[in-house]
């Protein structure tokens, strides 16, 4: 695989349709010059891993080097519908009010000296909380998902919450903490021994959970999804998340929500708690938060559980975390939000990929097709066989479409479209995903 990335020509070519670029090239290492051609598979193989190349390679063997709203561009000339992006993308890329705040961030003051105060760290988190459940007003910016999870972890255990409760299938990130309440053994097994006193409850399933807080009274936090992403998009009963809510209040359990997926208007309302009216005592946010342009999660908190955080500035710190182009990036994002109303977008424009996708596997329900499930702009078309995400992946890849397959379950193709799509760039993805169906299906049965 060779990058050049595309040309301003190519910018309007179909789904997936191979353009000839006008050869301008990747710049390599220490020069200013486009000239170099680089093979990005090779340096993979040398520089990054062989699993990564493999994989880039069965999956087209395209790299990606351009992206704008609910599209990516890659180095042949082809440009892809993305409808994953890991939940990242409810702005779609690079969304431009962002750009321009990151811009300006950049062209005054992009890293702190971390002496003085900043004011866009203080904005933000202002903004943010401006929008999180009643209470959750102190707001910790890290650099991702996984590192908000690890604020959350050790705040826990600075109230002598050491005892930690999640639920299967949940998906918290994959630093060492973080690992330890991800209950998936294929990503923990290399590591153990991970954190102790970890128990899994069952998802949406209150009585289980009031099991595990009776024995642990004033020592548990509670760790949990209001939907589980990457545990194949499980939504859980209504009721649950009050119930999770009222069963912390009654056992002393610390309760984190983890928005990191959820939040920021992924389920069509600003954070998933908020359909049950429920508030956590911590909230992660990561993903959305980034406008699609900077890296940046945040860990939300009442000023009770932020205590310990709040007095010691130094107890729990990090070199880059809540740098001002990363807070100016959450800044913009929560800002462009409000301003194009992208909350109720994702809850109208959920309902009718929702409706639309059904309808689509309705011919394949029984046979390929177990259930389309989703609320929100977090869908999943869960399969009859593992295999079945596989060939999908590949077949809309092939097709000029970019969708996810879940982390913690082996059957779930995961869409997660921005806000921002259009009616056509949804038309297209619904014929993309019928011609799809069609031809794993064939295949399948063949
Ligand atoms: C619910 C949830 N929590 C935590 C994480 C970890 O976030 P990151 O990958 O940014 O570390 C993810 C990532 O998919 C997630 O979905």
């Amino acid at each position: 695989m060779t990058v050049s990335p595309p040309s301003a020509e190519t910018a309007g070519s179909p789904a997936g349709t191979a353009v000839p670029s006008a050869g301008t090239a990747v710049p390599s290492a220490g020069t200013a010059e486009p000239s170099d051609r680089i093979d990005v598979v090779d340096l993979y193989l040398k520089h990054i891993g062989s699993g990564r190349a493999v994989m880039g390679r069965v999956m087209g063997g395209m790299a990606e080097v351009r992206s704008e709203g609910a599209w990516i561009h890659a180095d042949d000339g082809r440009r892809f519908l993305d409808f994953g992006g890991y939940g990242v993308f409810i702005l779609g890329h690079r969304h431009p009010a962002v750009v321009e705040a990151v811009h300006r961030q950049i062209d005054t003051h992009p890293l702190a000296s971390r002496v003085f105060l900043e004011p866009v760290a203080a904005l933000a988190a202002q903004a943010l909380a401006a929008h999180t459940p009643p209470g959750l007003d102190h707001v910790h910016f890290v650099n991702s998902g996984a590192e908000a999870t690890e604020a959350a972890l050790k705040l826990a255990r600075a109230h002598g919450r050491t005892s930690l409760i999640t639920t299967r299938g949940g998906f918290h990130g994959k630093t060492l903490g973080a690992l330890s309440v991800t209950a998936n053994a294929t990503y923990q097994t290399p590591f153990q021994p991970l954190l102790p006193d970890v128990t899994q409850v069952a998802y949406d399933d209150p009585a289980g959970l009031e099991q595990a807080l009776a024995v642990r009274r004033d020592r548990a936090c509670v760790i949990i999804e209001p939907v589980q992403g990457e545990g194949g998009v499980r939504i859980p009963r209504p009721g649950y998340l009050s119930q999770v809510r009222a069963l912390c209040r009654a056992y002393g359990a610390l309760l984190v929500v983890d928005e990191i997926q959820t939040g920021m208007g992924r389920l069509g309302t600003w954070w998933g708690v908020d359909a049950e009216g429920v508030s956590p005592d911590v909230l992660l946010a990561g993903k959305g938060l980034s406008g699609g342009v900077v890296p940046v999660a945040a860990m939300a908190a009442t000023a009770e559980a932020y205590a310990p955080f709040s007095r010691d500035p130094y107890l729990h710190t990090s070199t880059f975390g809540a740098s001002p182009i990363a807070c100016a990036a959450a800044l913009a994002t929560v800002r462009a939000m409000e301003d194009e109303n992208t909350v109720a977008r994702a809850a109208a424009l959920g309902l009718r990929v929702l409706t639309a996708v059904r309808a689509v596997c309705a011919p394949y329900e029984g046979g390929l097709v177990c259930e389309v499930r989703g609320r929100g702009l977090l869908i999943g078309i869960e399969f009859a066989e593992d295999q079945a995400v596989g060939e999908l992946l590949l077949e809309l890849i092939s097709r000029g479409v970019l969708v996810n397959h879940s982390l913690n379950s082996t059957r779930v193709l995961r869409l997660t479209p921005p806000a921002v799509v259009e009616d056509s760039e949804l038309d297209l993805f619904l014929t993309t995903l019928a011609e799809a169906l069609h031809s794993a299906a064939g295949r399948m049965a063949g």
